[in-house]
């Protein structure tokens, strides 16, 4: 029986709940070019545009509900008898909507941040970069979602998770992006076991012990019966 488990979570999660993938046909990243939208540089440069991506974005989460794939996760989370730790590279609150917890390793579309004195603050529904921030009043409002380029959140935390753990599941993830494409290595050389749950196979399908594929709200449920049951 696994004691342990963690569980990455990325876009095809969130897919059935209607917010869109970044590199799937008509994914995101086909509409929008990284360096414009995603990096630090290009905040600096046009910052409207950056607020009007992120903006349109926090709209659309705004409206969305979780699937069955994250109410079947926050139940692995409350009946599993060990840990369960869900990393997500997500920027919606669909995990947190369903009554999981998650580390939010790429930010959360609902949190402002100040890039001049690091104060958080709950996102207003449209963000511009002249708000002040309620700290220093700098007007250097950003979304606190991290950018390319950027050190994802929670690093130390998920490592430690990832070095003692014995599941560790990928779902609705492309593997494209490091350093959460490397956790699968990571939790395999300390013992897990892996499992990667998405509509087809990845780059990274190769490093993984098993693989179930489907759409995450009909698959996520599935595993997680069994993971339950074999507890
Ligand atoms: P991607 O868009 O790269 O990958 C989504 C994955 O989900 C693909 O492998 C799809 O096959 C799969 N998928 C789509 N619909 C699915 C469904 N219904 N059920 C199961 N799987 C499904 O998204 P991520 O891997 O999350 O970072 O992208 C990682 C990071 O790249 C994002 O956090 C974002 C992006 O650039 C930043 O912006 C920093």
């Amino acid at each position: 029986m696994p004691n342990r488990i963690v569980v990455l979570t990325g876009a095809g999660l969130s897919a059935e709940s209607g917010l869109g993938t970044f590199r799937d046909k008509n994914g995101i990243w086909t509409r929008h070019r990284i360096e414009d939208v995603a990096t630090p540089e290009a905040f600096a440069r046009d910052p409207d545009r950056v607020h009007a991506f992120y903006n349109e974005r926090r709209a659309q989460a705004a409206g969305a509900r979780p699937n069955p794939a994250h109410e079947a996760l926050a139940r692995l989370q409350e009946r599993h008898p060990g840990a369960v730790t869900i990393v997500t590279q997500n920027v919606d609150a669909l995990h947190e909507r369903a009554g999981a917890t998650a580390l939010h390793m790429h930010g959360e579309l609902a949190r402002s941040t100040c890039a001049a004195c690091g104060h958080r603050w709950t996102a207003p529904e449209t963000m511009h970069p002249r708000d002040p921030c309620p700290a220093c009043a700098a007007q250097a409002t950003r979304p606190d979602v991290v950018w390319f380029g950027e050190m994802p959140h929670h690093m130390d935390e998920i490592e430690r998770h990832l070095l003692s753990c014995d599941l560790f599941a990928a779902i609705g993830t492309s593997g494209n992006v490091y350093p959460a494409a490397g956790f699968v290595q990571e939790a395999a050389r300390a013992g897990a076991r892996t499992v990667e749950i998405n509509l087809e196979p990845t780059d990274v399908s190769g490093l993984f012990d098993d693989h179930l594929a489907g759409p995450a709200s009909k698959v996520v449920p599935e595993w997680v019966e069994s993971v339950l049951d074999a507890g």
